[in-house]
């Protein structure tokens, strides 16, 4: 039988320290066991070797192996090697009860969240997800870095992807595969001329760290029934350099940008030659009507247009996708290549499957008809103690209340075990009191609760 290859070590020890070296030694490695990290039966280095790595004298790592041994966590075999005995599971075991105790209270505490980022999973979605996944694991393994601006093949898929979906004609050439919308949003800042930008306000809040982040000034735009107020950028910096939006739902509030102020924002853009960034966020979901076609529809010269698989699929895949016009989209790609920003090539391999078997469409079609029945059940709700709600679409449903009601709702919620998000947290001038419903990542009978809860809350505030 052959013998387990040595498992590597990876300690460091410190000459100048009180701690001797074999004592430090010891302790080290025995915290590599404790925490599993070298399971019972992997082989350690001879202490030849581990010696030569450390720069040690051969009797430092005996003394520390000897100790070791002395204590049950390895044993040495002549003419073998030392060998990890299943002394941490042992012990792990008898430490069970305790950490069972502790996952119990933990598990009684833990918190609902209704977010408005985590996506219903379709349960029959599993068999696509795993043959995708097969997809990758039998292709070759690639060498080098892909290519910076995505995998061709994906960019031809999610090119016809955004046409068909979101009437958006454009060339594999003008897309650029990305980590999701808020890496997308952190290229078009790199790639921008220094200069403020603007922000709907109440808005996306990972949205203004990114600019702040990439050191832009931000000019907070207000919202109102119609969507950004364009005529507050009349008031913006003359070296506004982008305009960042979520037309199609808007974040937070949930209203739907008119066609009219689509056109205003477009020409105001072109006036300043800036750009409009649409998050396209949530456009998928429309229960009542089509939903309008995405800014980037009406031409790219002036649309960086922002989608992702975080609402369709999931948030973990970490995938998204930017169409912008030909050089944009070139200058940025020569910039990824720069600081080898190069995206996922398994994560790309997986979703170009997901595209291909359509799996994303089906997706999208299921989570609608789930969201349209969450939705009118929210709204229905919501109307009935009266709070009605104009615009439903997306997965979640805003409803605007006093800063007393916002604030005993909260916390309504979260005696209930709910954390439901407050419109305030999103505001970053103009304040404004709400609770943000968020019914993706919760069930049926969840939602059914925590709706009990806000009447109740609402009655009584
Ligand atoms: C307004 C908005 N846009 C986009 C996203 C998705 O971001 P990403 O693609 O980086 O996961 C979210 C997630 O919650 C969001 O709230």
């Amino acid at each position: 039988m052959s013998r387990p290859t040595p498992q590597p070590l990876v300690v460091s020890l410190r000459r100048a320290s009180d701690v001797t070296l074999p004592v430090q030694l010891a302790t080290q490695v025995r915290d590599l066991l404790r925490r599993g990290t070298l399971p019972a039966g992997s082989r350690l280095p001879s202490s030849r070797t581990l010696a030569a790595e450390l720069g040690v004298a051969r009797v430092v790592v005996e003394q520390s192996y000897d100790q070791l041994q002395a204590e049950g966590w390895t044993q040495s075999r002549r003419g073998a090697g030392t060998f990890v005995t299943d002394a941490g599971v042992r012990r792990a075991a008898v430490a069970a009860p305790a950490a069972r105790v502790t996952r119990r209270s933990d598990a009684s505490r833990r918190l609902v969240s209704l977010d408005t980022g985590t996506p219903w999973q379709d349960p029959r979605a599993d068999a696509s997800w795993r043959r995708a996944w097969r997809t990758v694991a039998l292709q070759r393994m690639p060498t080098g870095y892909p290519d910076a601006a995505g995998l061709p093949e994906l960019r031809e898929e999610l090119a016809a992807y955004v046409g068909r979906r979101r009437g958006i004609a454009c060339s594999a050439n003008e897309i650029l595969v990305t980590a999701g919308t808020t890496h997308a949003w952190s290229l078009v800042l790199d790639a921008l001329p220094p200069g403020p930008v603007g922000l709907e306000d109440p808005g996306y809040r990972a949205a203004a760290a990114v600019a702040t982040a990439a050191g832009r000034t931000l000019v907070d735009l207000p919202v109102d029934a119609e969507g950004i107020a364009v005529n507050a950028l009349s008031g913006a910096p003359e070296d506004l350099r982008a305009t960042y939006v979520t037309p199609a739902h808007q974040h937070p509030l949930g209203v739907t940008m008119s066609a009219r102020r689509r056109m205003l924002l477009l020409a105001e853009t072109a006036r300043r030659q800036a750009l409009v960034v649409e998050d396209d966020y949530d456009s998928e979901f429309r229960y009542d009507v089509a939903p309008l076609p995405a800014l980037a529809a009406l031409g790219l010269d002036r649309v960086a247009y922002l989608g992702t698989t975080s609402k369709i699929v999931q948030p973990g895949l970490r995938l998204g996708w930017l169409v912008s016009s030909a050089p944009l989209v070139a200058d940025i790609i020569e910039r990824r290549v720069r600081r080898h920003d190069h995206p996922s090539w398994p994560v790309q391999v997986a979703v170009l499957s997901l595209l291909r078997e359509g799996h994303l469409d089906r997706l999208v079609r299921s989570a609608r008809r789930v969201y349209a029945a969450r939705s009118s059940l929210v709204t229905e709700r919501l109307a009935g103690i009266g709070h009605p709600v104009d615009d439903v679409a997306g997965m979640y449903v805003t409803v605007r209340l006093s800063a007393r009601q916002e604030r005993s709702v909260v916390a309504a919620a979260l005696r209930a075990g709910f954390v439901l998000p407050p419109l305030s947290a999103s505001c970053r001038t103009a304040v404004r009191h709400g609770v943000v419903i968020g019914f993706g990542a919760v069930n049926e009978a969840q939602l059914r609760q925590v709706l009990d809860v806000i009447q109740a809350a609402l009655r009584h505030a």
